[in-house]
């Protein structure tokens, strides 16, 4: 059984990990959804890039430059919704939504996300945790926009 002190610093690691070498950290040329996110506290910005096939998030990748939370965060949410149907990104974007900023919602397994329910002691970093979730939220939520070509 992991004491607390060790379970802090094995999630640390995985946000350590995930900052130094994010997963699907590319543009995404074809992608059918894209969406900007932008934390004003601190003018970091991300854009989350989404193909959806059959409802599902048939891939997700994205680009920016935030800190270490930002982007361990966009990383390990990009991991985790892969091949997830859009409606269980939904839920996934509400419980996480919660996680972050008050509870673990009841029956909800995070899986890795787990590492970034630190952030709820840290107001200001609530907001950099949850800003890849919002991009991609905003993302799913424009159904019917072309994405954007730049
Ligand atoms: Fe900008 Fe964390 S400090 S997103």
């Amino acid at each position: 059984m992991m004491g607390n002190q060790d379970l802090r610093e094995l999630y640390q690691e995985v946000i350590f990990d995930h900052n130094r070498n994010p997963r699907n950290f590319h543009p995404m040329d074809d992608a059918d959804r894209v969406a900007d996110g932008h934390n004003p506290l601190c003018g970091d910005l991300l854009t989350v890039f989404v193909k959806v096939k059959d409802d599902r998030v048939e891939d997700i990748s994205f680009v920016g430059q935030g800190c270490a939370i930002s982007t361990a965060s966009a990383s390990l949410m990009t991991e985790a919704v892969k091949g997830m149907p859009l409606s269980e990104v939904e839920a996934l974007f509400n419980d996480m939504h919660l996680m972050l900023t008050e509870t673990h919602p009841e029956g909800r397994d995070f899986g890795k996300l787990e590492v970034l329910s630190g952030v709820r002691e840290f107001p200001v970093r609530v907001k950099c945790a949850s800003l890849a979730w919002h991009t991609l939220h905003n993302a799913i939520t424009q159904a019917g926009e072309t994405a954007k070509t730049e």
